[in-house]
């Protein structure tokens, strides 16, 4: 076979990177090599992402370029993947007929038989069929060598939040078998990773033949010579007395949990169907605090959900006093095709989401200075991941509650765990000092 090269773009959540990861496989497998630039290859994919219209509007301006470069290339194959391809699909290629290949989250493994078929018969081809068994198991990733191997456990998500694409763009949920799940992470470490980090929709509904979530992270936190075990998305309701114990008793599972709020007010949270109140969200996070002390919590928040009033807004604000989380990722509502909410005749206007929006930065950029500052002065195990951008003698790694670290490198290695002493913060980031025993 002759040689041909791919490239792959990656929009999106963790998930879609796992998944590029897959796909690489999948397409090294059917005689394929990556292409040193995008220019260069043979066929190009983009893994894209629905959540917002911002995440659309960035792949949009990307297959821009993609086009352009087909232009001057006509056998290229342009391929788009991922959740927008679920979402969109034939439309995809009435509106854009350069594009040669659509393909949705279930149905990688065609990839080669595809790539097959548009090099010979020249037509193009869509497959969007959700699976409610696919978890590409046996699949090993083509992972970039590194610090972290993501490690998918789940697929899907059955939650159904009124504002959210994913159960569309994904389908229902699916959990892989806990047996392969440890072997891969066994693998991951012969191959030099020191991380691994669990991965799904809704992580914490991972369920196998009754082996439930907090068992599988128990036996992931045996596996010999993994440093740091971490995980995300976890979904609030499904938050258990057994999962936070597990945390607590294992040294390598890190202290930090990614609690996505959403909205402070019941009502809003019940038009949202998060299915938990403020009061239960508060209790989580006490109980939490108490069980893993240190912990750190980080959060999502969504403003202007259609309806939401001004006062129901302020009960987000005082939820966030209330939590004080250590970082959080804010969004203005974004109205999502074939979502319930984006029926909700009392969509709120884009001035009003803004204002909100400035508001919940503003408030969250002195929570998390407020928290990086009490840990001036203490010290921290640091895992040693990467350069740090500013200057090349020194490091960046990040403390087991997810904070990045800023500290001259001395002797210390790229994959050492190193205690460093806090000496300085700011909201994005901690200055530190290698303590030396
Ligand atoms: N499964 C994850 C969320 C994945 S999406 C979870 O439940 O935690 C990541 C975040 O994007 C969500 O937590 C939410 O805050 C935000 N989001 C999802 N849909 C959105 C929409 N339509 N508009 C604005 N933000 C949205
Ligand atoms: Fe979307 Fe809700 Fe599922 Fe998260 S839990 S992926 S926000 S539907
Ligand atoms: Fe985006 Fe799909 Fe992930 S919509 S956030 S890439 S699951």
């Amino acid at each position: 076979m002759e040689n041909k090269s791919y490239f792959i773009d990656t929009y999106g959540c963790q998930m879609n990177l796992a998944d590029s990861e897959l796909v690489k496989t999948l397409l090294m497998d059917a005689g394929y090599q990556p292409a040193s630039k995008l220019e260069s290859a043979d066929a190009i994919f983009v893994n894209t992402c629905a959540i917002r219209d911002h995440a659309e509007q960035k792949v949009h301006s990307q297959l821009g370029r993609y086009s352009k470069i087909k232009e001057s290339r006509r056998n290229i194959i342009i391929g788009v993947l991922g959740c927008m391809a679920q979402s969109l699909k034939h439309d995809l290629l009435e509106k854009k007929p350069y594009v040669d290949i659509v393909l949705g989250p279930d149905s990688y493994r065609k990839l080669p038989d595809l790539l097959n078929r548009v090099h010979i018969d020249q037509s193009s081809v869509v497959d969007t069929t959700l699976s409610r068994y696919e978890v590409y198991d046996n699949l090993y990733p083509s992972r970039q060598e590194g610090i972290n191997a993501w490690i998918s456990i789940m697929r899907g998500c059955d939650k159904f939040c009124t504002f959210c694409v994913v159960p569309f763009t994904r389908g229902r949920e699916r959990s892989r078998n806990s047996e392969s799940i440890i072997k891969e992470a066994k693998k991951a470490v012969i191959d030099g990773f020191v991380e691994v980090t669990l991965l799904g929709q809704n992580v914490n509904s991972y369920e196998y033949n009754g082996y439930k979530f907090h068992q599988l992270l128990e036996k992931v936190a045996q596996v010999p010579s993994l440093k740091r075990i971490r995980y995300t998305s976890p979904h609030p309701k499904d938050i258990t007395n057994d999962l936070l114990d597990v945390m607590a008793s294992n040294d390598n599972i890190c202290k930090n949990i990614h609690l996505p709020l959403q909205a402070g007010n019941d009502k809003i949270l019940n038009r949202m169907n998060r299915t938990y109140t403020r009061k239960y969200f508060l209790n989580l996070v006490d109980n939490i605090r108490q069980t893993i002390p240190g912990v750190g919590i980080s959060t999502d928040i969504i403003v202007g959900f259609p309806g939401e009033t001004d006062i129901e807004f302020q009960d987000t604000i005082r939820v966030m006093e209330n939590v004080k989380f250590d970082s959080a990722f804010m969004f203005k509502y974004s109205s999502r095709r074939g979502t319930k909410a984006s029926e909700y005749e009392d969509h709120i206007n884009d001035t009003e989401k803004q204002e909100r929006l400035e508001k919940v930065i503003e408030l969250q950029k002195m929570h998390s200075l407020e928290r990086n500052n009490a840990l001036i002065g203490k010290h921290e195990i640091v895992l040693v991941e990467k350069n740090s951008k500013k200057s090349t003698n020194k490091w960046a790694g990040r403390t087991d509650t997810n904070k990045w670290v800023i500290f001259d490198k001395e002797d210390a290695q790229i994959k050492d765990m190193v205690k460093v002493e806090i000496t300085d913060s700011t909201g994005v980031s901690l200055r530190g000092a290698l303590v030396k025993e």
